[in-house]
């Protein structure tokens, strides 16, 4: 079966621990998390990715044409010979999805959910270098790449956290300082949602931002519903069969409140669609347009495995499973299918690993529906075939 097993970045903290004590509630400093860590890319192949049309990237100036001026992305070469020498940031996004020896740093988290995961944003910065004083809404493992960064925590923030007037970014008018570090290479600092913290550059430095998704009460909400809406019917409606005459008739009264708790209730109770709902949520793609369907020919894939070529996982596409009863879901970039439970293994493999060689794909060439799925998988762009991911 397979697993994955890698070496913990939380120091001398055990995973069950840090899940009991610190995750979602309170932060966390590891010294060398990443002993000898080696940056994996450059400030200048950072910048190079800016460039990039599919590629989400944004500088931020402190002293700009306004405070906190947000610039961005795409940029130019001309872009980059008209900043200041200290007191900015530049940002780029999801940089796994483009590098595969960052996306190898998504692995050492593997002690939570790998839904949970959203992406790797690496941030430069010049000395003075700060994207401000703010707190997200999501867990963020904060990774210092090169150089040093100051970060300083604060307080507890919410909705009701008083902002700069800024049209660009959010950006707390208060700061309550409460701790603070100077990170080097190899350090990371955990912070759980909702807690202001404030990073500044002491030199040319690099921070890996490792960060989770988390649906809002709202996208659940909403998505929700909306999927589940796509299977009813016209005919399903309010219902008030039976009732007794109404002694006040524009009265809405308690029966009729609880007709609609029942369609809800109803719906939230049905947790098969409920799980498939999640799963096509979680594993939607941050970048659709990466996922280019790739019809094969018949035969495609026996070929290229018998000689010896294995398959990729793109590292554009999501992928999650449940059991289900003696089924199992496979959830492959927003979309799902449904397996017999003898699949599991090969399920297993294909959410596990990023790379799966022709050896052990090819034990599944007698089994019609596993077959069946490589070969759907290949279609969907989901799985790539070795070295078509290195271009
Ligand atoms: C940064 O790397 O400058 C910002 C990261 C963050 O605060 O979330
Ligand atoms: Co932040």
């Amino acid at each position: 079966m397979a697993s994955v097993d890698h070496v913990s970045p939380l120091g001398n903290i055990s995973v069950e621990a840090f899940l009991r004590d610190y995750w979602q509630k309170k932060p966390l400093l590891i010294r060398q998390a990443f002993t000898d860590f080696e940056n994996p890319l450059s400030a200048d192949e950072l910048a190079g990715l800016s460039l990039e049309d599919e590629v989400e990237s944004r500088i931020v100036l402190e002293h700009g044409e306004r405070p906190w001026e947000l610039r961005r992305g795409p940029f130019t070469e001309d872009d980059y010979r008209s900043l200041p020498e200290q007191d900015w940031t530049l940002l780029v996004q999801a940089v796994d999805q483009f590098v595969p020896d960052v996306a190898d740093l998504m692995k050492a988290f593997s002690f939570l959910p790998s839904w949970r995961l959203d992406d790797v944003m690496i941030s430069y910065a010049t000395p003075g270098g700060s994207v401000g004083p703010h707190y997200d809404n999501y867990d963020v493992f904060l990774l210092q790449g090169e150089g040093h960064r100051r970060w300083k925590l604060g307080q507890r923030c919410d909705a009701e956290s008083p902002l700069l007037d800024n049209p660009d970014l959010k950006i707390l008018s208060e700061f309550e300082q409460q701790e603070e570090w100077v990170l080097a290479p190899g350090d990371m600092l955990y912070i759980p949602p909702g807690l202001a913290h404030y990073g500044i550059a002491e030199d040319e430095c690099m921070t890996y931002s490792i960060g989770f998704r988390a649906p809002s009460h709202h996208e659940v909400l909403v998505h929700y519903t909306d999927f589940l809406g796509q299977h009813l019917s016209e005919q399903q409606r309010y219902s008030d069969a039976g009732q007794p005459v109404p002694v006040n008739p524009a009265e809405i009264d308690d029966a009729a409140v609880d007709r609609l708790r029942e369609i809800l209730l109803e719906a939230a109770n049905d947790k098969t669609a409920l799980a498939i709902w999640f799963g096509r949520f979680m594993t939607e793609p941050r970048y659709p347009e990466l996922l280019q369907p790739m019809p094969q020919e018949p035969g495609e894939l026996a070929q290229l495995l018998s000689q010896g070529y294995g398959l990729v996982r793109n590292p554009s596409a999501r992928l999650a499973y449940r059991v289900e009863g003696d089924q199992v879901v496979l959830f492959a970039s927003g979309e799902h299918c449904v397996l017999p439970a003898s699949l599991l293994p090969l399920v297993q493999l294909v959410c596990n690993e990023d790379y799966l060689d022709a050896e052990h794909l090819l034990q599944w060439q007698t089994d019609t529906e596993g077959w069946t799925l490589l070969e759907q998988l290949l279609d969907k762009g989901d799985l790539l075939p070795e070295g078509d991911d290195e271009e």
